[in-house]
C-alpha cells in the first residue's frame, strides 16, 4: 500500500482523537479569478457549442441559508470545497480564437489566458502531436480541500478530479464526441508553465479532438502572472511530497471506448438536475435498475493508464436480490449487512439506508493519482445513471478504511464509497 494512503485512513480511534478545529471565518476561496483585463467568453447555456463547456463544472444551483449562498455545479465535491480548477487550450474550433483557457465556473465563462500560434502548444507536456480541438488540463488547489481535511485532502482531490473528468464524459456523450484521458503528462513542467505556486497542481488531461500525427508542435512558452485562488494559503508538506512522489506512472493503454446506450434528453436533464440524496427513503431499487448502473459504471474509460478498480455492492434494499456482499456478478456473502455498512462509512445514515453501498477499491499504488481518479470517474458515472434512472446517489468519502478492507477480506486500498438508492 502506498505509505500516503496507510497514512491517512481513518479509524474508530483516529477520529476521535485526531480532532482539530475548523477556521470557520477563514475559508479558502472557491474561485480562481484572473485579472479582468484578459478577454473573456461569457458562456451560453442555450448555445451547444458553449453549453459544452459549460457542463464541465458549471453551476447548476443555488442553495441559500441564512446569510450566505452557495452555488451548486454539475459536479459533487467533497465537502462542497470545489480543488478542481479545469483549463483547455482550444485549436480549430469555430467560433473560438484559438488559445489557452481558463475555464470559470464563477463567471460562468471561457477566460483567454494566451493566445496560441499555429506552431505552438501544450501537446510536448502530453507527448502528443498537434491537437485539432480542445486539450484539457485539469489541477487541483489542494487548499481548499486541506483546510478541513487535512492531510486526507490530497485523496479528495483526485476524487474531486475524477468527478470533473466525468463531467466531460457527459458532455462529450450528449455532443457524440469521443474523449481519451492522459495521466502520464509532464505535471511539473506544466505547473511552472502556467504560473502556479506550490497550492496547485496538475493531476490529468483529456483531449477531445484529432491529433494531426503530420505536425509536431513547439513547447508552448508563455509568461502567467501567479493568481491567488484560495486565500490565507497554508502549505501542507506532506501532501505537495505525496503528489510529487505519484506524479510518474507507469503507462497501462486502454483503447476500448465506452458505449452509452442512453435517451440524450433525458441524460441531458440527469446532468442538470444532479445532486447529492442526502436521506434515503429507503424504498427499495429494483434489480434491473441495479444491473443497469452496474452496466454504465463498468464501461470501459479511454486513457493511458488505466487502473483496475474493484467493485464491490453492499446489497441493502434491492428487489429481486437477496442482502450480501455482491461483486463481478457473485455473492461473496450473503446477510443483511445494511448496519454495517452504515457504521463502515463513520456511522453515516447514508451507508446504512441506502438500496446498494459500493466501495471501490484498488491494488496499484504505482499508479496512485489515476486510481483514484478513476474512482471518481466511475463514481460520476454512478450519480449520472442513478439521476437518469430516477433514484439518488451520494458520494462518500469518509470511512474507516481498514475495517473496510477487512469487511471486504481484501488486501488492497479502499478508494471510495457511494450509496445509491431512493
Ligand atoms: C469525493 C467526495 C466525497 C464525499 N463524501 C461525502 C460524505 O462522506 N458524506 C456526505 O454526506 N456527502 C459526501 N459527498 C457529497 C458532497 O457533500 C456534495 O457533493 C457537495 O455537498 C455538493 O453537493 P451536490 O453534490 O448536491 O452538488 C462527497 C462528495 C464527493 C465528491
Amino acid at each position: 500500500m502506498l505509505a500516503y494512503h496507510a497514512q491517512t485512513v481513518h479509524t474508530y480511534r483516529s477520529v476521535r482523537t485526531q480532532l482539530h478545529s475548523i477556521d470557520w471565518e477563514h475559508q479558502p476561496r472557491q474561485y480562481k479569478r484572473y485579472t479582468e483585463t484578459l478577454t473573456r467568453i461569457t458562456l451560453d447555456k442555450q448555445n451547444p457549442e458553449h453549453r459544452f463547456f459549460y457542463l464541465i463544472g458549471g453551476v447548476t444551483a443555488q442553495k441559500s441559508y441564512p446569510g450566505v449562498t452557495y452555488a451548486l455545479r454539475t459536479n459533487p465535491s467533497a465537502g462542497a470545497l470545489y480543488p478542481t480548477e479545469v483549463y483547455v487550450q482550444i485549436r480549430g474550433v469555430k467560433g473560438f480564437k484559438d488559445g489557452i483557457y481558463h475555464l470559470s465556473p464563477y463567471e460562468s465563462a471561457l477566460v483567454l489566458l494566451h493566445p496560441l500560434d499555429e506552431e505552438e502548444g501544450v501537446e510536448p507536456f502530453l507527448h502528443v502531436k498537434r491537437v485539432i480541438g480542445c486539450v484539457f488540463l485539469f489541477s487541483a488547489l489542494y487548499y481548499r480541500s486541506s483546510w478541513k481535511y487535512r492531510d486526507r485532502a490530497f485523496r479528495y482531490c483526485l476524487h474531486d478530479t475524477g468527478h470533473m473528468i466525468g463531467t466531460l464524459e457527459a458532455s462529450c456523450t450528449l455532443n457524440n464526441t469521443p474523449y481519451r484521458i492522459l495521466y502520464a503528462i509532464e505535471k511539473k513542467a506544466l505547473n511552472k508553465l502556467f504560473g502556479f505556486g506550490s497550492e496547485e497542481f496538475f493531476l490529468s488531461s483529456a483531449i477531445v479532438g484529432e491529433e494531426d500525427k503530420t505536425f509536431t508542435c513547439k513547447a508552448l512558452l508563455m509568461q502567467l502572472p501567479y493568481v491567488d485562488g484560495t486565500g490565507g494559503f497554508e502549505k501542507n508538506r506532506f501532501i505537495e511530497d505525496s503528489y510529487a512522489m505519484t506524479c510518474e506512472l507507469t503507462p497501462k493503454f486502454q483503447t476500448k471506448m465506452a458505449l452509452f446506450d442512453v435517451d440524450k434528453e433525458r441524460l441531458k436533464q440527469a446532468i442538470w438536475k444532479r445532486r447529492s440524496i442526502r436521506e434515503f427513503t429507503q424504498k427499495p431499487l429494483l434489480e434491473e435498475e441495479f444491473l443497469e448502473a452496474i452496466a454504465y459504471i463498468s464501461q470501459p474509460i479511454v486513457s493511458d493508464c488505466d487502473v483496475d478498480v474493484e467493485i464491490y455492492a453492499i446489497i441493502n434494499r434491492v428487489e429481486g436480490m437477496g442482502q450480501g456482499i455482491w461483486k463481478e456478478g457473485k455473492y461473496l456473502q450473503n446477510g443483511d449487512f445494511a448496519r454495517k455498512a452504515g457504521y463502515l462509512c463513520l456511522e453515516q445514515a447514508l451507508g446504512e439506508k441506502s438500496g446498494v453501498t459500493f466501495f471501490l477499491v484498488g491494488h496499484d499504488a504505482q499508479n496512485y493519482q489515476a486510481m483514484i481518479q478513476k474512482a471518481g470517474i466511475i463514481g460520476h458515472r454512478l450519480y449520472l445513471i442513478s439521476e437518469y434512472m430516477g433514484f439518488g446517489c451520494s458520494g462518500i468519502g469518509a470511512y474507516y478504511d481498514e475495517e473496510v478492507a477487512e469487511f471486504l477480506q481484501s488486501d488492497g486500498m479502499v478508494l471510495y464509497a457511494l450509496a445509491i438508492g431512493r
